[in-house]
């Protein structure tokens, strides 16, 4: 059993990480999802992560509401992908899975002192405020994390929200620093792998045709979340971003990552929240991230599609 904290800012593929990790309760215990402002503000993010948690059918997860505003920058949100809900293409309403009252923070440092030495994994698939915000005050908590399966970063694949920075990244390129130096291991998926998982028209029907709620709900968020990006990039399908997180840690052997260095610009206003990926070890920078450069997208799908049929077991 992994115990691992997901911090999110839902948005449809955070939302589908969720229901991934959800979905194998006998591989996770998630013993919080933390919320975070990013695709959209934190009241819908927050929102939102508890009504996937309804869908699961998971009411009793503790979902905490974190850091409204990124550490030194004004945020940026981004509504033109994900809709004015986040979630849009499913049904919106309100959850029944209570917010907790802790500040997610809080949470996170609680839950990493009081654990094992080296003992959880942190998911984060937004913005890393909350998790660079627990570092920066408690650094001890650094020796209760294993590790951290983080999505956000591009190299070859070029920003998707400047031309040089990758969404998660530059909203809050302050806290993606403290995150990359804290000297734990990191797995990235950057938009270098993501990129390789678009949900396309064949994919989304597979989806559908499993014929249980949570599917439907899932082709409902990716037929909207799609449009976005067959427009900018004249691609078939959404890039699941957030959900590779969750599948490395089910089947790591679907993907190929490289041990390397990854900075994070901080300074420049041209090319802001840029991770640059030392991929080819040219410079004597230390080695902090395993950059996943590569997935079998075929057997991504295939899991996801096993993940969701499980919902029709749970729904009989
Ligand atoms: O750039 C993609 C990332 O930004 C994903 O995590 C998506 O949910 C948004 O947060
Ligand atoms: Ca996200």
């Amino acid at each position: 059993m992994r115990e691992i904290i997901i911090d999110c800012d839902p948005g449809q593929d955070d939302a589908v990480a969720l229901l991934l990790a959800l979905a194998y309760p006998e591989t996770f215990e998630i013993i919080g999802i933390t919320a975070v402002a990013g695709n959209v503000p934190l009241s819908l993010t927050e929102r939102n992560a508890r009504i996937i948690c309804d869908l699961a059918k998971r009411e009793d997860t503790r979902v905490f509401a974190g850091c409204a505003q990124p550490m030194k920058r004004a945020l940026c949100t981004a509504e033109a992908v994900h809709g004015k809900t986040g979630i849009d293409g499913i049904e919106i309403f309100e959850p029944e899975t209570p917010l907790e009252e802790a500040h997610a923070v809080d949470f996170i440092i609680e839950a990493l002192l009081a654990a094992p030495a080296h003992s959880v994994t942190l998911v984060p698939t937004g913005p890393l405020t909350n998790i660079a915000t627990a570092i920066e005050r408690e650094p001890g908590v650094l020796e209760h994390v294993d590790e951290i399966v983080l999505m956000g970063g591009a190299m070859r694949e070029g920003g998707n929200f400047s031309p040089s920075a990758e969404f998660n990244i530059l909203v809050d390129p302050h806290a993606a620093d403290i995150v990359f130096r804290c000297g734990r291991p990191i797995t990235a998926m950057g938009l270098d792998v993501t990129h390789q998982v678009l949900s396309t028209r064949e994919r989304v029907a597979a989806i559908r045709a499993l014929k249980n709620p949570v599917a439907d709900a899932v082709a409902g968020m990716l037929s909207f979340f799609h449009r976005h990006d067959a427009a900018k990039y004249g691609s078939e399908g959404a890039p699941l971003h957030d959900p590779c997180t969750i599948a490395y840690l089910l089947q790591p052997e679907l993907f190929a990552g490289r041990q390397c260095n990854v900075s994070v610009e901080t300074e420049s206003e041209l090319t802001i929240g840029h991770t640059a990926v030392d991929f080819w070890h040219v410079t004597d920078r230390p080695i902090n991230t395993n950059w996943i450069y590569q997935v079998d997208a075929h057997g991504f799908y295939s899991l996801l599609n096993e993940s969701l049929a499980r919902y029709s077991e749970s729904a009989a």
